[in-house]
C-alpha cells in the first residue's frame, strides 16, 4: 500500500538540490511503500528568486521564507534540514516538538552541547530521524565495510584519511553569504573540521570502531577576509586546515588530514586501512573503484600464494555489490547524487520494518564529540580523550 510522505525542505542550495533529487528518484529505483511528495521549500527572503526557480524546477507545491511555517504546517510529515549549521539546532528542535520526522545535514550541530540537546529533544519526541553522512552509502565504501566485517583485513594497524579541497586559496574569496558561510565560524561552527573531517570521522568510526583519543594541529592561512554581509574586512576564525592523530579503541593508529588549500584537489576524500590479513583503499574522486590487497585467507589466516598477492582493483558495479542491483547493469557506474538516493531508500526501509537507519542523531553526536575534541586539542596543543 502506498503512503504519501510529505516533505518540507529547508534550504534551496547545494544540499537542497541533492535531497530534492533523491526524494524525487527514490521510488523509481527502490520499491518502498512511502512515496515522497515535495510539499514546501524554504529559503531566506533575500534568496526568494532563487527559491522560486528551485521550487519550480523540482516541483514543490509551495514556498516559504519563514522556516518555522514549514515545520508547523499540518501537511508536512518530514522536515529536511539543508540549511547552514547555525540553524540545525533550532530547526531540529522545532521539528521534534511538532512531531515531524527529521533528516538533518551534517555536521549535526555547532558543538557538542547543542548536539546533546538535539538528541534529547529528538529522542523525547520519538520521531524517525537520520543525519546525512551520505558517504556510508557509496557502494564502494559499503563494500569496504563488508570486506572488513568478513575478516579479510584481520587485525588493523593503521587507518588513514584525507579530505582535501582547494577552493579557498585566493585571499579575495569573501567569508559569509551563500555557500561561503562555511568560512564564517559564527554560521559554520568550525572550518574543515566540521565540514570535511566530520565525514572522515563518521566513516572511520563506522569502518574501524570508536576513536579513543586525538591530538591535532589546525591552521588559518588567511587571517582576514571581506565579509559578504557587512562588506567589511573581518578576522577569519575558522580552521582552514586541520590534521590529527588518533588512537582507536581496537589499538590501531589513525592519521586524518583536511584542508581547503591543497592546490589541485577538489573533493579528494580517501580512506585506507592496513591489517595483518589485508588492506583496503578508497578515493572519492574515483568512486566506483575499491582497491583491496589480499594477503591471507580470512578463515585460516594462511598466506595466499605469493604470485597472487597484489592490489586488486574492484569495479564496484556488480549486482552482488551493495546497492548496485537497484541500479544499472554490471560495468555501468553511478555517482554522487546516488549516495543520497541510497540513503533515503534505507531510511524509508527503516520506516517500513527494515533495519533502523544509521547514522541517527545519537550516532552523529558521537562524531560531534570527536570534532570538538580535535578542535580542543588544536587550541590547547595536547592529547584529548573522547568519552565513550
Ligand atoms: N552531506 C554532504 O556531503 C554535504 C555537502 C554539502 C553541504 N552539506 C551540509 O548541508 C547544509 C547546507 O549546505 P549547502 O551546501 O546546501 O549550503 P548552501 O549555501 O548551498 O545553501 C544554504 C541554504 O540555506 C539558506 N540560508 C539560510 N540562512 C542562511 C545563511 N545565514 N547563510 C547562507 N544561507 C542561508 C539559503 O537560502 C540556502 O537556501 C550544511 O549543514 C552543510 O554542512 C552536506
Amino acid at each position: 500500500m502506498s503512503k504519501p510522505l510529505r516533505i518540507g525542505m529547508l534550504g534551496c542550495g547545494f544540499m537542497g538540490r541533492a535531497h530534492s533529487n533523491a526524494w524525487s528518484q527514490v521510488n523509481h529505483f527502490f520499491p518502498r511503500e512511502h512515496k515522497p511528495v515535495l510539499k514546501a521549500a524554504y529559503a531566506r527572503e533575500e534568496d526568494r528568486e532563487k527559491l522560486k526557480k528551485f521550487a519550480d524546477s523540482w516541483g514543490y507545491e509551495s514556498i516559504e521564507t519563514d522556516w518555522r511555517k514549514v515545520v508547523e504546517r499540518d501537511d508536512i510529515d518530514l522536515v529536511d534540514v539543508c540549511v547552514p549549521n547555525i540553524m540545525h539546532r533550532d530547526c531540529v528542535f522545532a521539528a521534534a516538538k511538532a512531531g515531524k520526522m527529521i533528516v538533518c545535514e551534517k555536521p549535526l550541530a555547532m558543538n557538542v552541547q547543542e548536539a546533546e540537546e538535539m538528541v534529547a529533544a529528538v529522542e523525547k519526541a520519538g520521531v524517525a530521524n537520520m543525519v546525512s553522512f551520505n558517504y556510508r552509502r557509496v557502494p564502494a565504501i559499503a563494500l569496504f565495510k563488508q570486506i572488513i566485517d568478513e575478516g579479510r583485513v584481520g587485525r588493523p594497524f593503521h587507518y588513514r584519511a584525507t579530505y582535501n579541497q582547494d577552493y579557498t586559496i585566493g585571499a579575495d574569496v569573501p567569508q559569509g553569504g551563500m555557500a561561503l558561510w562555511r568560512l564564517d565560524s559564527r554560521v559554520a561552527g568550525s572550518g574543515v573540521t566540521g565540514d570535511l573531517l566530520a565525514h572522515s570521522i563518521d566513516s572511520a568510526e563506522w569502518l574501524n570502531g570508536p576513536i579513543k583519543r586525538v591530538v591535532a594541529h589546525a591552521e588559518t592561512f588567511i587571517k582576514e577576509r571581506k565579509h559578504a554581509d557587512s562588506g567589511k574586512v573581518e578576522k577569519v576564525t575558522i580552521d582552514d586546515a586541520c590534521m590529527f592523530l588518533a588512537v582507536f579503541e581496537n589499538g590501531s593508529m589513525g592519521t586524518f588530514e583536511s584542508t581547503r588549500y591543497a592546490r589541485g584537489r577538489k573533493n579528494y576524500s580517501t580512506m585506507e586501512i592496513n591489517g595483518d590479513r589485508g588492506a583496503i583503499f578508497f578515493d572519492l574522486e574515483d568512486p566506483h573503484i575499491l582497491e583491496f590487497f589480499r594477503y591471507a585467507d580470512p578463515e585460516t589466516g594462511k598466506k595466499i600464494e605469493d604470485h597472487l598477492t597484489g592490489w586488486q582493483r574492484i569495479h564496484v558495479t556488480n549486482f552482488e555489490h551493495p546497492y548496485m542491483k537497484n541500479w544499472w547493469v554490471p560495468g555501468t557506474t553511478i555517482g554522487y547524487e546516488h549516495t543520497f538516493i541510497n540513503s533515503f531508500a534505507d531510511f524509508l526501509a527503516g520506516l517500513e520494518g527494515g533495519p533502523k537507519f544509521q547514522p541517527d542523531v545519537r550516532c552523529a553526536l558521537r562524531t560531534q564529540r570527536v570534532c570538538d575534541a580535535v578542535l580542543q586539542s588544536a587550541r590547547e596543543e595536547k592529547w584529548v580523550d573522547i568519552p565513550a
